[in-house]
């Protein structure tokens, strides 16, 4: 079995070590267009292998899709940062193309695959993506909802003194200051959070958690790699060893949580077909009021992309 990794970058290269490290698939080709990056850090990796213990072969490959042939599950990484003096849209519009290209040739090559997105704005490059690769729903999602889930669950680790491992908790809506994570769906080994931590505190840990990718752009100049590159390969393994595991991932809502046509973070079911179901928890007022303002703000989003007549 063979997973592809496009973007050789801080996250792209994270995720390849991850999932090699994992020892599930036979094969990582990691792609980049910088000539002899992916090569490079995929034969560093490979030298990773006797230390680390693993089998997995790592091949780069400088925009040489015929290489990712056939691949189970494709993940999508490439783009570029907004960089000082450049609007919103330039990053949306160039970004888009970036994935528009990138999904053609993954989908040209490996039309079975599973295409996770990672490539920011991320609810809308995984539209774009779903756009252009033409297929079922299931088969197109979206990173970030692990990522910032992770963020919340190690800040109320760190709060009660607990292990992160012990925290369950769910976060839904779009990538951004706007995503709403669920304090009424947080426990502590089957603890409601709100038992073991005050309101002012727990308020607070969500606010960080909402602003969580600005905190680490500003301590590094540069956006986060660790988290989002384990993350990716977590939503990797949950679909090349069938796990049928619960995460909150970016896919198209057709009618749940009353949105449509749109694509924010949900809970769902990861498995070998990709998505395999969308889970419809119970929202409280207040809650899905904050839910349809994300979903708002990204809409926005697919609209000025949609002007752009690019997909
Ligand atoms: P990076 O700049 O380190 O790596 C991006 C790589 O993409 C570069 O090596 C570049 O050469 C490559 N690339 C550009 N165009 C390409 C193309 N057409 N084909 C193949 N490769 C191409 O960036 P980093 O830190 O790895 O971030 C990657 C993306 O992930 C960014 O858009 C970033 O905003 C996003 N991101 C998303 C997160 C999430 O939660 N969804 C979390 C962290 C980052
Ligand atoms: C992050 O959340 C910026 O999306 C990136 O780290």
């Amino acid at each position: 079995m063979k997973v592809t990794v496009v973007g050789a970058g801080n996250v792209g290269a994270t995720c390849a070590q991850i999932v090699a490290e994992k020892n599930i698939v036979q094969k990582v080709v990691l792609l980049d267009i910088k000539e002899g990056i992916s090569e490079g850090k995929s034969l560093d990796l490979w030298q990773t292998a006797p230390i680390n213990e693993y089998d997995t072969r790592l091949v780069g490959s400088t925009n040489d899709y015929a290489k990712t042939a056939d691949s189970e599950v494709v993940v999508i990484t490439s783009g570029i940062p907004r960089k000082p003096g450049m609007s919103r849209d330039d990053l949306i519009s160039i970004n888009a193309g970036i994935v528009k290209s990138v999904t053609e040739n993954i989908v040209k090559y490996s039309p079975k695959a599973k295409i996770i997105i990672v490539s920011n704005p991320l609810d809308v490059m995984t539209y774009a993506a779903y756009v252009t690769a033409k297929k079922p729903k299931t088969e197109v999602m979206g990173m970030a909802g692990i990522l910032d889930t992770a963020r919340y669950r190690a800040f109320l680790a760190e709060a009660l003194d607990c292990s992160p491992r012990d925290i369950q908790a769910l976060l839904m809506g779009g990538h951004g200051d706007t995503m709403v994570p669920l304090p009424r769906y947080t426990t502590v080994s089957g603890i409601p959070v709100t038992e073991l931590i005050d309101a002012e505190r727990l308020n607070a840990i969500v606010e960080r958690t909402k602003t969580g990718g600005g905190e680490l752009v500003n301590l590094m100049g540069t956006s986060a790699w660790y988290a989002p590159g384990s993350a990716a390969a977590q939503m990797v393994e949950a679909i090349i060893m069938d796990q049928k595991r619960i995460f909150p991932c970016c896919v198209k809502l057709e009618g749940e949580y009353g949105l449509n046509n749109m694509f924010v973070g949900a809970p769902v079911k990861l498995g070998k077909n990709g998505v395999e179901q969308i889970i419809e928890v119970k929202l409280n007022e207040a809650e899905l009021e904050l839910l349809h303002k994300s979903a708002n703000s990204v809409k926005a989003i697919m609209d000025v992309l949609d002007g752009m007549n690019i997909l």
